[in-house]
């Protein structure tokens, strides 16, 4: 018996672990059971009693030596702990990680897209690049009316120009949808305009568009007077002055009053106290026209809004440029982490 003792324990030392398969092939050769070395057990038992003492002592070193073999190796291939490569070192300084935020005109959008949410408004958008029809035509311009003028729109080809405004996704929306309709359109628009602090040859606008039975100048100003409430926090006194825009009838420009206390008011409101935020209007009957809409059965109101300035605004940005440097120093100012 001694003598097969030692064949096994040279087959246990000669055994080469070197994955979690041959670890596994090692526990079923030598250790479970009906392994080898139960085998020995087994025979153990059945041995003279005089040589037992002996045998006994070679046999539990055998057992010994498996398992630790076996352990050592489970550490190695099976264990999840990582090693001591792995392991972190908990004393090191930690990496520093810098957290983008939302750009304050996207911000703005946003804040004022949840406001009209809130009154059944949905989002929608359009393209930048657009053609006469959508930009213009469809939009009750005249012919020949000067913002069509190369001074004014930045034209891609005779038909293709970069949208001007985003009463253009009214157009695609009247078309796509049917009444009731209520919705919002954000976007980038761009004009041909000497750049300077106050303005910039691309800003934004956020297009407000409600087509329904009965809508009547009434819903435009209680919208309105809605959207200021909730935006600046308090009832800032409005007022509307008549105005003209092709695709509106009547037509309005909405002012808040900001007061002229302080020195930003005064400046921005260039001392009179009020601030032009938006235009609006009645849809022009010639628009539900274009778009196929029985201007007997429906009436709408459209107004116009620009973000940049709002933005401005409401952080205390003095140059409209700065907002469009891309200047990290700059723009982490309003990260909202
Ligand atoms: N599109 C106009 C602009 O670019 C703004 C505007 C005025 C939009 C009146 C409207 C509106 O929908 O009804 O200045």
């Amino acid at each position: 018996m001694l003598e097969k003792l030692k064949q096994i324990a040279s087959q246990i030392e000669s055994f080469k672990i070197d994955s979690s398969a041959t670890l596994e092939e090692y526990r079923l050769k030598f250790l479970v059971k009906k392994g080898l070395i139960n085998e020995l057990v087994d025979e153990f038992r059945t041995i003279d009693n005089n040589l037992k003492r002996e045998v006994g002592k070679e046999l539990n070193l055998l057992k010994e030596r498996a398992n630790q073999k076996w352990e050592e190796a489970k550490e190695k291939f099976e264990s999840n702990k990582p090693t001591k490569e792995q392991t972190i070192d908990v004393t090191l300084p930690v990496h520093s990680v810098t957290y983008g935020g939302k750009h304050p005109i996207t911000e703005v959008i946003d804040e004022i897209s949840n406001i009209f949410a809130r009154i059944g408004f949905t989002t929608e958008e359009g393209p930048e690049i657009e053609d006469d029809y959508h930009n213009f035509s469809a939009l009750n311009f005249p012919p020949n009316h000067p913002a069509r003028d190369m001074q004014d729109t930045f034209f891609i080809t005779n038909d293709f120009a970069l949208r001007t405004h985003t009463s253009s996704v009214q157009i695609r929306v009247m078309k796509n949808e049917k009444p009731p309709i209520r919705v919002i359109c954000p976007g980038r628009v761009y004009r041909n305009e000497a750049v300077s602090a106050r303005s910039n040859c691309f800003f934004h606008q956020i297009e407000g568009l409600c087509i329904d039975k009965h809508i009547s100048f009434a819903d435009l100003k209680q919208t309105l007077y809605f959207f200021v409430r909730e935006f600046f926090g308090k009832d800032l006194p409005v007022r509307f002055r008549a105005s003209y825009f092709p695709f509106t009838e009547p037509s309005a420009e909405m002012d808040v009053f900001l007061g002229t206390e302080t020195e930003e008011d005064y400046r921005l409101t260039k001392g009179t106290g009020w601030l032009e935020i938006l235009g609006c209007g009645m849809v022009d009957v010639n628009v539900l026209q274009n778009v196929g809409l029985d201007s007997k059965i429906y009436s709408g109101y459209a107004f116009g809004l620009g973000v940049d300035r709002i933005a401005m605004l409401k952080y205390g940005i003095k140059d409209i440029r700065t907002l469009f440097y891309n200047d990290v120093r700059f723009l982490s100012q309003f990260s909202s982490f």
